[in-house]
């Protein structure tokens, strides 16, 4: 889990807590009145569990996000502070949001839905509000904010700035606006929303659908959330689907590679000498063992390669095996315009091969066989000597990174 902050509308600083990798797909929770991003821990981490990411956002004037000084919390500006996050994510995310937070989603989404979000939860979110209920949550608020002076989680000066029968009235034509899947829950006992006026509102969006939580007033009421994240990820699994990546004949190469690096390697550096003496060698990780008898090897050899033309020529050539130590020898053999040699510690093998000192093991080959393989040929060695180093650790390759061996 790390905390990290957003820039809201004129600049002010919005803190949020984000868990989960940054490949999953990403779900945006939004407190409602009276809370901070901590009422989502326990939904937050089931969708972690479930594979999702999960940023939880304090609104500003809550928890740690700034608490303005100027006591700017009119509607609008906690709506573009919204709009404001979403544009600086990395992928539009399913947004979740519960009472207070939920009306202020509904206005952030009436522009540009599709653009900023891929789905939407509301969670609790009063569409109509009775007089004598608005009037007595707002002195239930007013109560808990100057229970503990000093240590509230929230600015009560909210509370003077806000008007909720405007707000109510504001929302009434946006959900018809907001083309995503969309998910209404409410608490089966829910003064706030009645049962009726829930279906209703549902109705007005393009693609809502209605889920009530039993034996609940307010569904996420504290971080004991479970019935709800029950819902939560069945809607997230059937309507923003966790996507598998793909790769078919003819798309994209990069997903081809991702495919490839999702098997793990080792990383080798191929040398031979060439005829005028100087040594060659680049890092390789297509390295595959052969054969025991004969004792046969193979790598794997871009035919763009700069030293590719003397690899397939050479007699004989040389797979070092790395160990951990030597991923700067790893990188200096794969890039360009590097004195691989000169900064290497190196020695003429046995053979006449450039064996690279202190690796794990080096293999020195004669030339056994060169095959054709696409924009690459492959070059199959008849091992004459090994030697191997049995007490280093080896320098690994996966999914497009260095790594290190890991016995839990
Ligand atoms: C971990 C790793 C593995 C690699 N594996 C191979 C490989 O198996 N075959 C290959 O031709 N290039 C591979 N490369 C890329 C070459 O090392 C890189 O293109 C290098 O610059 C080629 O050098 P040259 O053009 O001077 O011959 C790999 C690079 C890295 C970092």
């Amino acid at each position: 889990m790390s905390v990290t902050e957003y820039r809201g509308f004129a600049g002010v600083r919005l803190e949020a807590e984000i868990r989960g990798s940054a490949d999953d797909p990403a779900v945006l929770l939004v407190h409602g009145a009276g809370q901070t991003r901590g009422v989502w821990s326990g939904v937050a981490e089931a969708l972690e569990r479930a594979g999702r990411r999960v940023i939880s956002l304090d609104l500003r004037g809550h928890g740690g996000s700034e608490w303005p000084a100027d006591g700017r919390y009119d509607f609008d500006a906690m709506v573009e502070d919204l709009r404001a996050v979403l544009a600086q994510l990395g992928s539009r995310p399913v947004v979740v949001a519960a009472t207070l937070g939920g009306w202020i989603a509904t206005a952030a989404l009436e522009r540009d839905a599709a653009l900023l979000a891929s789905g939407l939860v509301l969670v609790d979110v009063p569409l109509a509000l009775d007089a004598e209920v608005a009037r007595r949550i707002g002195a239930r608020l007013r109560e808990a904010a100057t229970l503990a002076p000093g240590q509230a989680q929230w600015d009560s000066r909210l509370l003077d700035a806000f008007d909720s029968e405007a707000v109510v009235e504001r929302l009434a034509g946006a959900p018809r606006a907001i083309a995503l899947p969309t998910l209404y829950v409410r608490g089966g006992l829910s003064e706030l929303v009645p049962s009726d006026d829930a279906a209703a509102f549902v109705a007005t969006f393009p693609d809502g659908e209605l889920a009530e939580v039993e034996d609940r007033a307010f569904v996420v009421a504290d971080d004991r959330s479970e019935a709800f994240g029950g819902y939560l990820i069945d809607f997230l699994e059937r309507r923003a689907p966790r996507a598998s990546p793909e790769y078919r004949e003819g798309s994209d190469a990069r997903s081809f590679r991702d495919a490839l690096g999702c098997f793990a390697t080792g990383v080798t550096v191929v040398t031979a000498m060439c005829p005028d003496g100087t040594p060659v060698g680049l890092t390789a990780n297509s390295f595959t063992s052969v054969s025991l008898d004969p004792p046969l090897l193979l790598v794997c050899i871009a035919n763009s390669a700069g030293s590719a033309p003397f690899l397939r020529k050479a007699d004989r050539f040389a797979v070092n095996v790395l160990q951990i130590g030597q991923q700067p020898t790893s990188n200096r053999f794969a890039g360009k315009g590097e004195d691989r040699f000169g900064a290497t510690p190196w020695m003429v093998g046995e053979f006449g091969t450039p064996v690279l000192t202190g690796s794990l093991s080096s293999f020195e080959c004669a030339r056994e066989a060169v095959h054709d393989g696409g924009d690459h040929f492959i070059l199959v060695g008849r091992v004459l000597k090994a030697i191997f180093e049995p007490r280093r650790d080896p320098l690994l390759y996966f999914r497009g990174k260095y790594r290190k061996l890991h016995f839990a």
